[in-house]
Formats: structure tokens, sequence, C-alpha cells
């Protein structure tokens, strides 16, 4: 582990852009991670640094397993996954929530029967509600979780909002919020004593520029 380059490994997707940018602030030459095509891992010119591109809860596995140093994913993937390693800043982007929404106009608590959630976090919905002394029914739903109380599967849904327009556009509305999220930067454990100086000096450039 020792000779190769520290590796970063960023979330796909919707943190990507903002993760890069971090990069470039510090003064990093981006170039190849702007243009990454479908490449997986990717060079910074002149650096003993080299930036891999995963799934949130790949970052986490990679970081974990120690082939890669760094990792940059959200709190939401860390809340379900959990995992090894140490989480060493908020990098206050990626900010949303989690929240239990329900079809505009009902009460998720309201009477008396065990009431059934959909979700992609079964693990955060169950800790939410085992904290509130709620008993209820808990649905894993894969993707487009808004579709669940629409069809009868579900009285309510716990899902990631940003903007509240995927909720707007299906008649739903938060009933309450679960927990803030942001995006957070995480370290192998061994990795930080092994190569403590480097990877606390790119720590302190990536919390330098934190806005
Ligand atoms: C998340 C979430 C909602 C949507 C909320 O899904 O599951 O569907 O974003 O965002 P909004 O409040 O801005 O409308 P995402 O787009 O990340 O896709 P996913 O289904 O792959 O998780």
């Amino acid at each position: 582990m020792e000779n190769r380059k520290v590796r970063i490994a960023l979330t796909k997707g919707r943190i990507e852009d903002k993760a890069v940018g971090i990069l470039e602030k510090i003064g990093f030459d981006v170039t190849d991670l702007r243009n990454k095509g479908r490449r997986l891992i990717l060079n910074i010119p002149n650096e003993d640094i080299e930036v891999v591109l995963a799934k949130a809860a790949d970052v986490i596995t990679y970081v974990e397993h120690g082939v890669c140093d760094l990792g940059v994913v959200g709190e939401d993937t860390i809340m379900e996954h959990g995992g090894k390693f140490c989480e060493l800043a908020d990098l206050n982007f990626g900010k949303c929530k989690f929240a239990l929404a329900v079809k505009k106009g009902t009460d998720f608590f309201a009477g008396y029967g065990v009431k059934t959630v959909a979700t992609k976090y079964p693990k955060v919905t169950r800790n939410y509600f085992e904290k509130q002394g709620i008993d209820v029914d808990i649905v894993k739903i894969e993707g487009s979780v808004e579709l669940a109380p629409l069809v009868g599967l579900a009285d309510g849904i716990v899902d990631i909002v940003e903007t509240g327009t995927t909720l707007k556009e299906n008649g739903l509305e938060v009933q309450t919020d679960v927990a803030p999220i942001s995006a957070r930067l995480i370290v192998n454990t061994v990795s930080l004593k092994l190569k403590q100086e480097r990877i606390l000096e790119l720590v302190n450039l990536i919390k330098g520029v934190i806005e």
C-alpha cells in the first residue's frame, strides 16, 4: 500500500462535480477528471494522487478495504451502510435531508394500526422509528420510492429530499424531517497511520477550500 499513489475515491453523479471543484480550488489539474469519458481511474498530473470514481456504497467499500485512502461520500450512504473508516470532515456540499413523506393532506401518525414505510434506506428508517418508539413495517424499494404510497404499497416513505420537486410533482409532502445530510470526507484507518503526513496535508488543503 505504501508504494502506490494516494488514491481518492469520489462518488459519481450528484456530488461529483462539487468534489472535483474542491480539487480544482486546491490548485490541482483536474482536466482529466473533467474529460473522463468512461474512464474510472483518473490522474492528477504532477501530483502523487489518483482519483477513482465509484458508486456511493462502493466508495465506502474501497476505503474500508484500504485500496483507496480517502473518499468523498454522502452522509446518507454512511448512515445506511456504516463501516470501518474515519470521518475527517463535513464538506458542506451535497446538502439535503432524509424525510418522512406522505400523500399530500394525509397524516402518517393518525390512527393506531401499524403503518408501512417504503424506502431505499431500511437501516436509517428502522433507526428513526425505533428512536421514536413507533412500530412500523418497512418495505425495501430499489428506486423511485415515491411510487409506493401512490399505488397503495405504503403509508409513507423515508427518502432523500433535496429541492422537494420529486415529492411535489407526485402529490406527496414532507410529514417530518428525519436527518440532515451532507457530503463527508472519509479515510482508511491504516492509511491514516502509514501515510499520516501526506494524508493530513491533503485533508488540510481540502478543509482550506471548503466553503
Ligand atoms: C433522490 C431521491 C428523490 C430525489 C429527491 O433520488 O430518492 O427521488 O433525489 O430530489 P428532489 O427533492 O430535488 O426532487 P436520486 O435522484 O438521487 O436518484 P436515485 O433514485 O438513484 O437515488
